[in-house]
């Protein structure tokens, strides 16, 4: 009985489509404090997973700074608050920030970045922001963080 359940159990994960999961996305940021994409999406399959940021402008960091900070989409407008406070020095992400599930660093004009965070950390249907915490810049430097 046991071999049989096991062989069912088995048979039903070789049946599985072998498809790979994307385990990653590239967001670019622009001069015009755009990104490039309103959605992010993120298999929790992945275990771990990456966005990188690219910059593709040409300002200093100082001027047109973009990084990119998840968090649930009810800790934006409050976390983007303590960001500007936090300021370049932290690259405006609150040190140790428990609302903050990832952030990569700060970059400027052809400047890119990345950062990996594991999945666990996202809840399937969660409702999820992505943003830049560069002040100014959280409220048009925005989008959905897609779980699935
Ligand atoms: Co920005």
């Amino acid at each position: 009985m046991f071999a049989k359940v096991t062989l069912a159990a088995l048979l039903s994960v070789m049946a599985v489509p072998a498809m790979a999961a994307q385990c990653d996305v590239t967001v670019e940021g622009n001069d015009a404090m755009q990104f490039n994409t309103k959605e992010i999406v993120v298999d929790k399959s992945c275990g771990e997973f990456t966005v990188n940021l690219v910059h593709t402008g040409k300002l200093p960091v100082a001027a047109m700074g973009h990084n990119v900070v998840i968090t649930k989409a009810a800790d934006k407008q409050a976390v983007a608050a303590d960001a500007t406070t936090a300021g370049p020095d932290n690259d405006y992400v609150k040190p140790n920030d428990d609302r903050v599930i990832a952030h990569t660093e700060l970059v400027g004009g052809g400047e890119k970045t990345s950062v990996t965070f594991k999945t666990d950390a996202l809840e399937a249907g969660g409702d999820y922001d992505f943003f830049c915490s560069f002040p100014g810049h959280w409220a048009i430097m925005t989008g959905k963080v897609v779980v699935k």
